[in-house]
This record gives C-alpha cells, sequence and structure tokens, in this order.
C-alpha cells in the first residue's frame, strides 16, 4: 500500500473513502495510508473524548465526513436539540465537508429503538421529515445528505415507489442524497423492484455521495450487514449508478467483522478504478 506523501486538509472530498473504524485508528495514525478520505460515525464523537482526540489527529491529514445515526428525522418525537447541538460543536471542532444521516426514524415517546426503521412513502409524510430536515439545516448552517434505506416490511399506506419518495423529500427540503448502492439492491431484492430503474428514477442532480456494503444472504431475504466484502451484483449496480449520477465521492462502509484495513484499502481501490474508468 502507497503511503500518502502530502497532507493538506482542505483538499475536497472526492473519489474513493472508507468507513474510519476505531481498530483502524493506530495503523492510520503510524502508517498514514493514500486513501482519499475517511467518513466517521458521527454519534461515536459526541460523547467519548478520547475517540474524538483520535478524530482530529487523523482529521490533520484526510478530509473528513460526518455520518449519524441519531437525528430521527422520520420521528413524530420532537427533533433532539440537545443531540443537535453537540452534533454542531463536533463539526465546529472537524470542520467536515459532509455531513449526513438516515432517511428513517429510531425513536418514538424518546424511546430509542436502536434500529433504522422505514417510514410510510406518503405526502404526509413527505411533509413531515421535509419540514425536520429544514429545521436541522438551518440550525447547523448546511445541506445536509439523507441516505436511503434498507428495509425488510413495507406499510400497506404507502402512495408511491421509494424513489418518488426520496425524490419529493430532497427536492421539498432542499437537502441531498447519499445513495446507498447496497441498500438499493437489497431491498429491490426484498421487494421485488428492478434497482436499475430506481437509479433511473432518482434525481441525478442531488446525489451526492455513494455507499457500498456488503450483505448477507438469509435465503428468503437479504440482510444489510455490513458484515461481508461487497457482493458483485452491488458492484454492478455500481458501475450503473457511476453512469447515471458520476464519479460522485464513494465511502465503502464496514461494521461488522472488519477486516484489516489493507481488505477495505483494496475496495476502495476497486471502486476507485470503476470511477476512473468512468472519467
Ligand atoms: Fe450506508
Amino acid at each position: 500500500m502507497q503511503q500518502r506523501l502530502n497532507t493538506n486538509e482542505q483538499r475536497p472530498i472526492q473519489g474513493a473513502g472508507i468507513g474510519l473504524r476505531s481498530c483502524h485508528y493506530d495503523y492510520i495514525l503510524e502508517n498514514k495510508p493514500n486513501i482519499a478520505w475517511f467518513e466517521a460515525l458521527s454519534d461515536n464523537y459526541l460523547n467519548d473524548h478520547s475517540s474524538l482526540s483520535f478524530l482530529e489527529h487523523i482529521r490533520k491529514d484526510y478530509p473528513i465526513a460526518l455520518h449519524g445515526v441519531g437525528m430521527s428525522l422520520g420521528s413524530t418525537d420532537p427533533l433532539n436539540w440537545d443531540y443537535f447541538k453537540k452534533l454542531k460543536q463536533l463539526a465546529k471542532r472537524i470542520q467536515p465537508q459532509i455531513i449526513s444521516d438516515h432517511l428513517s426514524w429510531i425513536s418514538v415517546n424518546k424511546q430509542y429503538l436502536h434500529d433504522l426503521l422505514p417510514l410510510p412513502m406518503t405526502q404526509a409524510v413527505i411533509d413531515h421529515v421535509s419540514s425536520r430536515i429544514m429545521q436541522v439545516q438551518d440550525f447547523l448552517g448546511t445541506r445536509i445528505l439523507i441516505e436511503n434505506p434498507s428495509t425488510y416490511f413495507e406499510y400497506e399506506c404507502s402512495e408511491m415507489p421509494e424513489w418518488a419518495f426520496i425524490n419529493a423529500i430532497i427536492e421539498k427540503a432542499d437537502c441531498y442524497l447519499l445513495l446507498d448502492v447496497n441498500n438499493v439492491y437489497v431491498s429491490a431484492t426484498n421487494h421485488e423492484f428492478d434497482p436499475y430503474d430506481y437509479l433511473n428514477h432518482i434525481d441525478s442532480k442531488r446525489v451526492k455521495q455513494f455507499h457500498m456494503a456488503g450483505y448477507a444472504d438469509k435465503k428468503n431475504y437479504l440482510f444489510d450487514t455490513h458484515g461481508e466484502t461487497i457482493h458483485p451484483p452491488v458492484w454492478a449496480l455500481y458501475k450503473a449508478a457511476l453512469k447515471c449520477f458520476g464519479a460522485i465521492p464513494t465511502l465503502i462502509e464496514r461494521d461488522d467483522n472488519i477486516p484489516p484495513f489493507e481488505a477495505l484499502y483494496k475496495e476502495a481501490q476497486q471502486a476507485q478504478q470503476l470511477m476512473d474508468a468512468i472519467g
């Protein structure tokens, strides 16, 4: 693996990055691998000063995106302003180039469920979520990216396909989309829709980042574990996504069975080669 030669914290996020995980802190700080950028899980740094110290060191050499799970943008609970205050403080320290979270809900009656749950795809929910995203963007002083979910059930009351639901929200909230290619494939398989048709319908001008990850095949459904290498059908869908949306920043996500850094680096290189091929 090449070592990074020049450090420049102001470089824009572009190319292939890797999700920053604590088991790789020492390796990164010692070896300074030649990776374009890192995405840190914001929730891990809101209260943990020792992790924050590592992030601040790594941030000196690499552009950083902050990706969270705690916004609960789809919940009917009031927005948790204590959470957003901490996130804003973190952003002030780290100066991330991207702040993102998920199009989902994780709390009800202030009980947090530790799952990114899907939303009914209705006009009322579009209005509700868009309003909350706009409040969050006003508070943080920046546009955020929202990530399409991986889902395992659907609501009978849904009125539209997921791509139409997402397009309506990102347009109304004036935010951007973090398109998780693996999530598209997982949901398409579980709900029997065409993932390529999905890509063709997404509003291309608002897609600003990709996620790539591995799923587990549970035989009668796919489970978005982030615990395996990226599967060939997801790479194939990624090639189509590059054609639709261009060579936008791509993040290799791994949250379970985390391998040595070099294994993720290889997947990042594979993504980079496909980006370079598209130009
Ligand atoms: Fe993702």
